[in-house]
């Protein structure tokens, strides 16, 4: 069986890592890597390709930035060409970037089998990229891999045949399992006790100026209380740059986008992270540390209903609110979801090898 993997953003190489693992060396499975390129700065893909222990590349479609529809256009184009010379078995996908909804098209045109790894997660949100990705690959996939029932929920509501539906937990969790040691061993002696952790990226955040100039304001107050750790995503610090607000301040500090082992390292000890990151609210709830989400609505209500996942939306007040619940230690007892439990990967090797 002849598999390829692709990704090509941050969140997919935690997530085709463990995939990746469970494969290799099965009897008769040969595998291939292919990078679209979507995240091209070092920090952004290089790093996570050495600390996740994945084989380089076969393939690099180097297809960059740009607007959704080139960015989309780009990678199914130059992933056509791969696809109809390497004569793949299945492609698996992870996720819901460009790079997943692009490669799942590309498939079901050449009648390609594929699977979907992380299916059926939903906002109801159209006005977010990633669900159309989301609705779209999940419509048009072979086998799909959910890694929560709600997902499975989802699919059947849209029409999905059962047969298609393995509900196999949390990829994400595996690589989090199989490194948290590490990323613990390697934190800074020097990290304070307290601190905040924030992370923020979605265009309908960090495209607001007057959102932006809100929400420094609200972290400049969690200054006060603790040190706030801000590493900040390209576009993010893009859009800063352009609002006039990249002077970080004594307790608010602007580092560069971490590795994944730094970035776990700190989100073990944090007193709370804030981010509108959708793999963030499922690490925070594996982890028990408080999360409070920027957004208005999750594709990961498991992390709300079960995790310590809270929607803050994007009134500070409501954020001032959380933080004072979380200082006072009120916010709520947290359980693990099911199959969030190191394993996921290998149920995906199983359902492929039957
Ligand atoms: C993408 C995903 C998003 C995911 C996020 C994780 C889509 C629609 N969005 O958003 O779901 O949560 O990745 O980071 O696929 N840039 C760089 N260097 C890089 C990559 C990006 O400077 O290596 C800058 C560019 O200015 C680029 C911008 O970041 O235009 C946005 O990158 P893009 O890949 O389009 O989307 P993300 O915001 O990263």
């Amino acid at each position: 069986m002849h598999i390829i993997h692709v990704v090509g953003a941050r969140p997919n190489f935690m997530k085709a890592a463990p995939v990746l693992r469970a494969l290799a060396g099965r009897d008769g499975v040969c595998q291939t890597i292919v990078h679209t390129g979507q995240h091209y700065d070092a920090n952004m893909s290089d790093v996570f390709f050495r600390e996740l222990d994945i084989p380089e590349p076969d393939v690099n479609l180097q297809v960059g930035s740009g607007s959704h529809a080139q960015q989309t256009a780009s990678i199914m184009s130059r992933f056509e060409t791969v696809v109809l010379e390497k004569k793949p078995d299945i492609v698996l996908v992870y996720g819901d970037v460009n790079s997943t909804v692009a490669a799942a098209i590309v498939c079901a045109k050449l009648l390609v089998r594929v699977g979907h790894v992380e299916a059926g997660l939903r906002s109801f949100d159209r006005t977010m990229p990633e669900e159309i990705n989301r609705l779209l690959t999940d419509q048009i996939s072979d086998i799909l891999f959910t890694p929560s029932q709600d997902g499975d929920e989802n699919l059947i509501r849209e029409g999905v045949a059962r047969e298609k539906i393995f509900f196999i937990g949390n990829v994400m969790i595996d690589t989090l399992v199989r490194l948290l040691p590490k990323a613990k061993a390697q934190i800074a002696s020097d990290l304070p006790d307290r601190y905040a952790l924030v992370t923020m990226h979605r265009p309908a955040n960090v495209d607001d100026a007057d959102f932006m100039r809100g929400m420094l304001d609200a972290l400049k107050e969690v200054g006060c209380a603790m040190p706030v750790l801000f590493p900040i995503h390209p576009r993010t610090r893009q859009r800063l740059s352009e609002f006039g607000l990249s002077d970080g301040h004594d307790s608010l500090r602007f580092m560069d986008p971490l590795s994944y082992l730094q970035f776990l390292g700190l989100q073990t000890r944090a007193a709370v992270v804030i981010t509108d990151s959708g793999g963030i609210q499922e690490e925070t709830t594996f982890l028990g540390v408080p999360c409070l989400t920027v957004r208005e609505n999750t594709e990961r209500p498991i992390t709300v209903s079960l995790g310590t996942n809270t929607l803050v939306g994007r009134d500070m007040k409501v954020l001032r609110q959380e933080l004072r619940k979380v200082a006072a230690g009120t916010n709520r007892v947290r359980k693990i979801p099911p199959l969030w439990d190191g394993h996921a990967s290998e149920r995906i090797a199983e359902v492929l090898l039957k």
